[in-house]
């Protein structure tokens, strides 16, 4: 089976950007060398990730980066999307580590010298400790400390990035990590989702910014997720909850960036639950971007329950993911374009979309047909979003490898590329060839 579009897609010239991502706590390693992050102190904590396992070694990819550049190369792939890790690259007193700063820019001048685009982002969740200490998201002084990062990294960067993202998926730091607890720095406190998520959305602001005007050359903007949020019956109440739950864990992100105000429900929170928004904030959060970064995975169905709220149904027939998640390309094509018919969008990236999938190794090869299968489901259904007239203008599959899965340690694998932890061999995977093969067949 190959991974193949229809003939006159416009994914199929050579000005659509095709990549693959990482994240640096997901495979660097090399913790001693850098502060310690709140994820080093939640895989500390008993209990939070499901394998006990911890980013202390990942994918060795500080020490083996020679290695992957030669493997994102050999994949043929026009760009590499990876994110710095805040604490390798400043010091706990605000300055620049210059150590840490050489190692990506050693790494990005050999992408560069490949032809490999260099998409950053500066926060893929790996927030120093020292910072969370003070409060982290819930404090709005972080934003600040962020826009200072950015600032000093942009400069010393110069021009090897093609682009930078501000944040990765701000829903996952607020939501998951400081209202429900699962991930790092593990809060669980209502009224925390909406004032960390205000930071965040600030500390995007604020460092757009200086980004900016360090690097006017650069493609800038954020990464945002989005899980489409679909209605169990066509009932009113079911619609309507659905909607509520779009607006909290969707529109909540994106409108403040687009339109300068958070949706509606805020009218709803109760005065304690509000974010602290300061006078000029929303202007600063919407300023414009230059791309949108689309993380898409799955979708969710809701019902109705009482109080005007909404409960997430499990599909339990449906198709799913290792991880448990819907696979449901239609949601792809839907999500985007709603986006396209709600607000007015600057060219969009597709920043992630994979598949964790069961994977075994046998006789050096992977046979991860079931990924190779969503990834040709998923490429077309970004194909339809195309042709209805949303400018997408890229896609990068999660994962480049195999890495650590967050709270699900090294159980789920995402990677096109299979690694063993133990020797840390990679190998590429059916869906990888499959994915080298459909990139190196395209035309200008
Ligand atoms: C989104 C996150 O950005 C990434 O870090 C994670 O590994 C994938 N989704 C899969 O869960």
């Amino acid at each position: 089976m190959k991974i193949s579009l229809p003939e006159n897609s416009k994914m199929h010239s050579k000005s659509f950007t095709f990549g693959v991502a990482t994240a640096s706590f997901q495979i660097e390693g090399a913790a001693d060398s850098r502060l310690p992050c709140i994820w080093d102190t939640f895989c500390a904590t008993p209990d939070k990730i499901r394998d006990g396992s911890d980013g202390k070694q990942a994918c060795e990819h500080v020490a083996l980066w020679k290695e992957d550049v030669n493997l994102i190369e050999s994949l043929g792939v026009d760009a590499y999307r990876l994110s710095l890790s805040w604490g390798r690259v400043i010091n706990q007193d605000g300055s620049l580590n210059q150590d840490g700063v050489n190692f990506y820019i050693n790494l990005m001048d050999e992408l560069n010298r490949r032809n490999i685009k260099v998409y950053v982002t500066l926060y893929h969740w790996d927030l120093p400790q020292h910072i969370e200490d003070e409060g982290g998201w819930l404090n709005r002084n972080t934003a600040y400390l962020f826009q200072d990062y950015a600032d000093k990294i942009t400069k010393a960067l110069g021009d090897r990035v093609y682009s930078y993202a501000t944040l990765n998926e701000p829903f996952c730091s607020s939501y998951l990590g400081y209202e429900i607890g699962i991930h790092a720095p593990g809060l669980a406190t209502k009224a925390f989702g909406r004032k960390s998520a205000h930071h965040l959305l600030l500390a995007h602001g604020l460092a757009m910014q200086v980004i900016q005007k360090n690097s006017p050359q650069s493609l800038n903007g954020i990464v945002l997720n989005f899980t489409p949020c679909y209605p169990l019956t066509q009932s009113a109440e079911d619609k309507k909850a659905t909607q509520i739950a779009d607006d909290y864990f969707n529109q909540w992100y994106i409108k403040p960036i687009m339109d300068g105000e958070y949706p509606a429900i805020i009218n709803d929170f109760d005065t304690g639950d509000k974010p602290d928004i300061e006078p000029g904030d929303m202007a600063i959060i919407s300023q414009p971007i230059d791309f949108l970064g689309i993380n898409f995975y799955t979708r969710a169905v809701y019902q109705a329950c009482s109080d005007n709220q909404f409960v997430q149904i499990d599909m339990k027939d449906a198709p799913k993911t290792d991880i448990g998640w819907e696979i449901y390309p239609e949601a792809f094509t839907d999500l985007l374009t709603s986006l396209n018919n709600t607000y007015s969008l600057p060219p969009i990236y597709i920043t992630e979309n994979g598949a964790a999938i069961d994977d075994h190794i046998e006789d050096n090869a992977v046979n991860d047909i079931d990924r190779l299968e969503y990834y040709q489901a998923h490429l077309n259904a970004v194909n339809n979003a195309i042709e209805q007239g949303v400018k997408v203008d890229g896609y990068f599959a999660w994962s480049l490898m195999d890495n650590f899965e967050w709270a699900e340690g090294y159980l789920k694998r995402f990677g096109i590329v299979y690694v063993d932890y133990q020797i840390q061999k990679r190998t590429i995977k059916r869906s990888g060839l499959a994915y080298r093969d459909f990139i190196n067949q395209r035309i200008d």
